[in-house]
């Protein structure tokens, strides 16, 4: 096999990448990543303010970004997200599933409607964004990437509270697997990276405001080996390799990004 110089391997120019949940935290560090390897990236989230806020700070670095309100959870709106990218970039050849929730609750506090509210958004909301991207890929016949954010609470739990949460991402991971297998025979490979405690606006982290999620932190972070917690960038470089020819010969794995933390 011919040996790609590394500044081919990394560049995705050419390629349309979705982000779901791009707007903010590690989504919008991914979708800045692969629009500086040159990839044209649709940033879908829930708020349309955001969203193009999002899009605009990454076009004036001059990167080709476009945005879309999104709900992951409303397979019409994800299908619709999809249908952008072809109108507007050509096709999809990069989906990362990253829109994401981690609201805390007891089960013994907790109803129905709080575990499907998780189930929707973490999981459902992969499978629509990754069933309308795969259709899309397969019908252009070319190469595709599909990357879901799990977290390390996809192999262990992190702290009490987040049982729904770690339901949603164990079955984000078995579906990675499953559909890696599935998704073979057409060259669309599929991964996942489980993140440890990124800094981001939804975790707060590094910014201890709320005396309460400081408190539930502080026996978290003195798990971590390497003694922090990670800048939602070093989750947007491990999305790289994975969009990238870095990563030609993998799919149904998952990259442990934490730190260390899963050896403690
Ligand atoms: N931050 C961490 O420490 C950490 C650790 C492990 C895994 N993760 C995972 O990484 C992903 C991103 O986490 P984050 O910390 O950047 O979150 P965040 O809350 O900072 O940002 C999440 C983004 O997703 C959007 N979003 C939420 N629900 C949505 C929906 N239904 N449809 C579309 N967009 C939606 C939000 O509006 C927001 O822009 C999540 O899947 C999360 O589970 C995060």
């Amino acid at each position: 096999m011919e040996q790609k110089p590394i500044s081919e391997l990394m560049n995705l120019s050419g390629k349309v990448a979705i982000v779901t949940g791009g707007a903010m935290g590690i989504g919008f560090a991914i979708a800045s990543r692969l629009a500086e390897a040159g990839a044209k990236v649709l940033i879908a989230n829930l708020n349309e303010g955001k969203s193009a806020a999002a899009a605009a700070a990454l076009k004036e670095r001059g990167w080709n970004v476009s945005s879309t309100v999104a709900d992951v959870s409303v397979e019409a709106q994800v299908e619709a997200m999809v249908a952008k990218a072809v109108a507007e970039f050509g096709g999809v050849d990069i989906l990362v599933n990253n829109a994401g929730i981690y609201p805390e609750k007891l089960v013994m506090e907790s109803t129905k409607e709080d575990f499907e509210k998780i189930i929707h958004v973490n999981l459902l909301g992969a499978f629509f964004a990754a069933k309308a991207a795969a259709k899309q890929m397969i019908a252009q016949g070319r190469d595709g990437k599909i990357i879901n954010i799990t977290s390390i609470d996809a192999l262990h739990p992190s702290s009490v509270g987040l049982a729904f949460y770690d339901a949603s991402k164990h079955g984000l991971w078995g579906f990675t697997k499953n559909l890696a297998l599935e998704l073979a025979p057409h060259n669309i490979w599929v991964n996942a990276i489980a993140p440890g405690g990124v800094l981001t606006p939804g975790t707060g982290l590094g910014k201890p405001v709320d005396p309460a999620l400081a408190a539930m932190m502080e026996p978290f972070l003195k798990k971590i080996p390497m003694c922090r917690i990670a800048d939602a960038d070093e989750i947007g470089k491990v999305a790289l390799f994975l969009a990238s020819d870095l990563s030609s010969y993998m799919t149904g794995s998952q990259i442990v990004v934490d730190g260390g933390v899963l050896l403690a």
